[in-house]
């Protein structure tokens, strides 16, 4: 499959499940644009540039593949890059009830469709929001995580605590 992947996400933090998608997204296309979700009504647990700075560093050994910040909407950023495909990863049902809704009203505003990759079965265990939760309690992340990304989740964490927010 030629073209221009866009792989989506949030990424708070990016996990080893994350990057083993865009590896295989990147033997299909002939680039992949990560894109970010920033200014999300959510509050991540790492802010913009961090998130974006972090799955950067998880890719730079691999050419092809770029990672830019979201602030709008999926259907402009495909536009803008010429994407031919959208591309998630599904770990299971669960994901493919959630991902089927955006897939049709991301081919809606865009024409562009979504194809789903299987990750590899090693990974299916990981994500984002356990990750943040295990470090949270003091479990050990750097396993499931690039180098680099679980000092940022830990500091991130620090910061709020300092805070006094709980989350
Ligand atoms: O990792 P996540 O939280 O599932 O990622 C969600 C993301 C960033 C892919 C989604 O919120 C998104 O596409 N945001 C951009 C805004 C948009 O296009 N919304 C309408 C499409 S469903």
């Amino acid at each position: 499959m030629a073209g221009v992947a866009v792989c989506p996400g949030s990424f708070d933090p990016v996990t080893l499940g994350h990057v083993d998608i865009v590896r295989r997204a990147r033997t299909m296309f002939d680039e992949v644009v990560v894109a970010v979700g920033v200014n999300a009504a959510k509050t991540p647990l790492l802010d913009d540039e961090t998130r974006v700075a972090l799955f950067a560093a998880a890719v730079e050994d691999m050419p092809g593949v770029r990672v830019v910040a979201m602030p709008g909407l999926l259907a402009d950023l495909c536009r803008e890059v010429g994407a031919t495909s959208i591309v998630k990863g599904l770990r299971g049902g669960a994901d493919f009830d959630a991902e089927h809704p955006m897939a049709l009203m991301n081919r809606h505003l865009s024409g562009v469709d979504t194809v789903f990759l299987v990750g590899a079965a090693s990974l299916s265990h990981i994500a984002s929001s356990m990750v943040r939760d295990v470090a949270k309690h003091g479990g050990t992340i750097d396993d499931l995580v690039p180098d680099g990304v679980a000092d940022a989740v830990h500091a991130a964490l620090e910061v709020r605590r300092n805070k006094g927010e709980s989350r």
